[in-house]
This record gives structure tokens, C-alpha cells and sequence, in this order.
């Protein structure tokens, strides 16, 4: 979200400084039927006031050249209206829809262009009418006081989709108060209860703020994903924090780990699922203790061990929580530490034997009971055609990666935008497990991504996995990829 705010702030520095160019301005625009430059219908009011057409384009050298980045660039780029020629391309519905569009009768009144409407959602205009009477299943429980407070099915894009105010067509009772009918259903959804009136307000003053984040991510969503109220939707960006722990300045001057080496000749497969092979144990959970480390760890040994031995063991990622020196238990660690960490102990314990609190406490790791042991690591390179490649022959994947499209993720293939997931903050460790490639349903529009195993409980995402976009290093996803190499 920061990288939201210094964007906006760059957008309207940008907008008052093409409003002071006097060189340009005192030139005015060029006639051909006159064959003068004329001032009364140039410079300030003039300028930019009518759609450019090409007989106003190069004069004054005004858009004889594309834009430079320090003007729109980055992610800043677009966001200003274009013209309608330039709409409907891929850049497209970029930027949020204004305020006044949405949320209100006007909304969804227009069609979405190409980036909206996959998987049938909003292909096509809503109507009051329609969409009051046709989409809803059970007609008697519309415009009623239990209108709405239950998640939309199928159709309405999951939770996302009518968290504004309905203002005119909706609205009994306290239905779409600001979210407070949405937050109703997403306390019973999650069994969520508050200690008391205080509390509630405070964690519905944070939800109402969060389905503003919503609204964003999927405004700018590029692939299938969908944001919504998830068990998250509660926390602030502080608490949620706490539920990472990928420390990218802990990694260690020198490196120990070799580089991995990559079959380049392999043709891989379209797609690859380490779970249809049994190396992969159920999800797992890390509370709100930040131990992604060690919970990515794990099941990348576990998956070495599994492919390496055939025998698939739970591990301990409390044993790394509170043995491995290197890291730093709950507040954070790096799976490239751990390895080592694992050499020098002596071996991970069964997750049975050594158990997971999610807190920090002395170490009682026992090497009589370790089951699998670690003798070197390595590095893949940032290329996500060697990573699938490496991936198919040599088990699932560490990584690293910016969480910021995670906390409200629902389902779907996520490719967030490079302003609202920086690939260069990783800040979350998991596991990738496999690949596929997503065919949109009507666009046919192609959409790889890997499938990446969390440590967030299995009712999160999709069944506790998420998919992300694959081939463009969304989110950092190939920035620190590792494993550990078993004996
Ligand atoms: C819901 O939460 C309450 C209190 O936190 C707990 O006692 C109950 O077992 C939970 N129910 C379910 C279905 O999780
Ligand atoms: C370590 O585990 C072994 C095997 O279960 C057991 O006999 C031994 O007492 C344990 N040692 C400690 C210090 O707990
Ligand atoms: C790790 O163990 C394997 C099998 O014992 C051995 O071949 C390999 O050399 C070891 N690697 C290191 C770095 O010790």
C-alpha cells in the first residue's frame, strides 16, 4: 500500500508540472489551415484540453517520441486517462476505477475491457434488473435482511465482488453499511468473536480499511485471482506481518550454496505437480509466529528426503525455530541458513517428535531421534524456464516472495502489478511444488503459473496453496530460490 501513496503523489506532481512548461506553451499549436502557430488556442487551456489527434502530434516536439519513464514510467505509466484508442489494450482498466464509478448505481454499468470478465464474471454489463433478479439463486432471500451478508456464489467473483454499498437497489436493515453486513458474514464464515464492543468496532474499522486494499489488488489484478475477506481480512498489516518471517538481510556474506544444475537440454513437461507423487505432507500452519522460514524449509527436505529415499517424514520446524542459532525463530530466517543450520545439528526431528508451538523456547533437540539430515544446499538461477526445468528432476522449490498480494488472496492465478507487489521485497518464505498453465475461459487467454505451497492452515487459498503467475518474476518469486541437497 506505501507504493500506492508515493505513486499517487508522483501522478499529481506529474499533472502540475506539465501545467508549468512555458517553453512549449509560448509556441502555441500549429494551423495547417493557416499555416501559423496560433496562441489563442494553445498553451495552457489549449493544450491537451481535445484529444490528441495525429495532425496535432510531433508539433512543438510534443509526443514526437514516446513518453520518457522520468514522465510516466514504472508503474506510474497510464495511469492517466488515455484516449479511447489507447483503451482496451492490455493496459486497460490499470489504474483504479475512480471513486464516483464505483460502488454506486453506476457501477458496473459499463463493460469492463479485455483485463476484466475472465471466468464469466462481468463479461457483461450488469443491469439493475438483471442483476437483482436473474443472478441471484434464491429469490427470497433478496433485498432481505439476509440479502447479501452470505459470500456470493460462483457467479459474483467470491467475496470480492459487492462489498460496496449498494446504495438505491439494496440497503434493509444494516445491510451494506460500510462493509458492516460483509463483516457480519465473514465473522460467522471464520468463527470469528470479539472479546467485546470495543474490540468489534476496532476489528471492523480494520476490515472496512482492508476492503479498500480488496478493491485495489483486484482492480489491478492482471490474472484470474480473487481478493476478499479471508480469515486475514481482521488483522492490520502489522499483525499480518507477524505471520512471515523471510529475512533476505540474513543471508550470510559468502554463500555455501553451489549453484543448482540446470538440465538445459530437458523439454520439460506443460505442467508438474509434486503432490501426485507423494513427497509432499498436508499443510501446515505458523500462527502468528514468523517462521515461514523454517516451515519452507522443511518441505523442501521433506521432499528431498521423500524422492531421494521414498519415504515421506514430517519434519520439525519448531526444532529450527529453536535450534538453529543462525535465524531468528518467530521473528524471521532464511531457508539457506537453515540448511546449514540442519548439517551442523545433526538432523531434522519428526514433527511428532518435536512439535509446533509457533513460540520461541529452548532448544531440546535430541540427535537420536533425527530421521533425515542435510549435506550441502543450492542456489537456482533468477530464470523461471530453468526453475521448472530443475524443478521436474530435482523435487520442490524454497522461495521468497513479496506477500503483499496474500493476505486477502482467495483463489485463482495472482499477477498483481509490479507497484502493488515489488519484486525486490521478499518478505514471505514458501514452497513451490509444481506448474501448470491456466487457459482463461472465454479470452483464452494463457496464464502459467506455479503452484506454491503456504504455511497458513489449509483454509486458506486454494486448499492452503497458492497459485501465482509464472514468467515474469511476479513477486519476487524467483529471486531466492533454494534447496537443500540430501545424503
Ligand atoms: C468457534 O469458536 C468458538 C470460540 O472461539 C469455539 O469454541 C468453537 O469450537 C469454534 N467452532 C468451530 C466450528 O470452529
Ligand atoms: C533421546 O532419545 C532417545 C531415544 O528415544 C532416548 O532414549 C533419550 O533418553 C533421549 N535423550 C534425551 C536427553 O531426552
Ligand atoms: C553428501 O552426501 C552424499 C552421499 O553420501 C555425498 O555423495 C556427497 O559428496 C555429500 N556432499 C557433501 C557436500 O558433503
Amino acid at each position: 500500500m506505501k507504493a500506492l501513496v508515493v505513486f499517487c503523489v508522483v501522478v499529481s506532481c506529474l499533472a502540475s508540472a506539465q501545467l508549468v512548461r512555458p517553453d512549449k506553451m509560448r509556441l502555441g499549436v500549429y494551423n495547417p489551415d493557416t499555416k501559423h502557430y496560433e496562441k489563442q488556442t494553445l498553451g495552457q487551456d489549449g493544450h491537451d484540453q481535445q484529444p490528441h489527434r495525429p495532425a496535432l502530434l510531433g508539433q512543438d516536439g510534443h509526443d514526437q517520441q514516446p513518453h520518457e519513464q522520468a514522465l510516466l514510467g514504472g508503474d506510474g505509466h497510464d495511469q492517466r486517462p488515455h484516449e479511447q484508442a489507447l483503451l482496451g489494450g492490455d493496459n486497460h482498466d490499470l489504474r483504479p476505477h475512480g471513486q464516483p464509478l464505483l460502488g454506486q448505481d453506476g457501477h458496473d454499468q459499463r463493460p469492463h475491457g479485455k483485463i476484466l470478465g475472465q471466468d464469466g464474471h462481468d463479461q457483461q454489463p450488469h443491469k439493475q434488473k438483471s442483476h437483482k433478479h436473474n443472478k441471484h439463486k434464491a429469490r427470497k432471500v433478496l433485498g432481505g435482511d439476509n440479502h447479501d451478508r452470505r459470500a456470493h456464489k460462483k457467479l459474483f467473483g467470491q467475496g470480492n465482488h459487492d462489498y460496496k454499498k449498494h446504495v438505491k437497489v439494496f440497503g434493509g436493515d444494516d445491510h451494506d453499511m460500510g462493509h458492516m453486513g460483509m463483516f457480519k458474514s465473514f465473522m460467522k464464515q471464520h468463527n470469528k468473536s470479539y472479546k467485546n464492543k470495543a474490540e468489534f468496532k476496532k476489528r471492523f474499522k480494520i476490515f472496512h480499511q482492508n476492503m479498500k486494499k480488496v478493491h485495489i489488488l483486484q482492480q489491478n489484478e492482471r490474472g484470474t485471482a480473487k481478493y476478499g475477506p479471508t480469515k486475514f481480512a481482521d488483522l492490520t498489516e502489522r499483525e499480518f506481518r507477524k505471520m512471515l518471517g523471510f529475512q533476505p538481510h540474513m543471508k550470510p556474506a559468502t554463500s555455501s550454496m553451489e549453484p543448482a544444475v540446470i538440465p538445459e537440454d530437458l523439454e520439460a513437461p506443460v505442467s508438474f505437480d509434486w503432490r501426485k507423487h507423494g513427497v509432499v505432507t498436508p499443510v501446515k500452519n505458523q500462527g502468528m509466529c514468523g517462521s515461514c522460514w523454517a516451515f519452507s524449509t522443511t518441505g523442501n527436505v521433506e521432499g528431498q528426503w521423500a524422492i531421494k529415499h521414498k519415504q515421506l517424514y514430517s519434519l520439525s520446524e519448531q526444532e529450527l525455530v529453536d535450534c538453529d542459532a543462525t535465524d531468528d525463530g518467530c521473528n524471521g530466517g532464511l531457508p539457506e541458513n537453515a540448511y546449514e543450520a540442519i548439517a551442523k545439528l545433526g538432523g531434522l526431528e519428526l514433527e511428532d517428535d518435536y512439535p509446533y508451538d509457533g513460540e520461541d523456547e529452548q532448544c531440546h533437540f535430541n540427535r537420536s531421534l533425527a530421521k533425515v539430515t542435510v549435506n550441502g544446499s543450492v542456489e537456482l538461477p533468477a530464470d523461471e524456464v530453468a526453475m521448472a526445468k530443475w524443478l521436474t528432476q530435482n523435487g520442490p522449490i524454497s522461495i521468497g516472495i513479496n506477500a503483499n498480494a496474500l493476505q486477502f488472496y482467495v483463489g485463482g492465478v495472482s499477477h498483481p502489478l509490479k507497484f502493488l507487489c515489488n519484486p525486490e521485497s521478499l518478505d514471505h518464505g514458501m514452497l513451490i511444488v509444481g506448474y501448470g498453465v491456466h487457459t482463461t475461459k472465454y479470452l483464452h487467454r494463457k496464464q502459467p503459473f506455479w503452484i506454491v505451497k503456504n504455511s497458513w492452515g489449509d483454509d486458506w487459498g486454494e486448499q492452503g496453496y497458492y497459485r501465482v503467475y509464472r514468467g515474469d518474476g511476479t513477486c519476487g518469486v524467483d529471486q531466492m530460490a533454494t534447496s537443500a541437497i540430501v545424503p
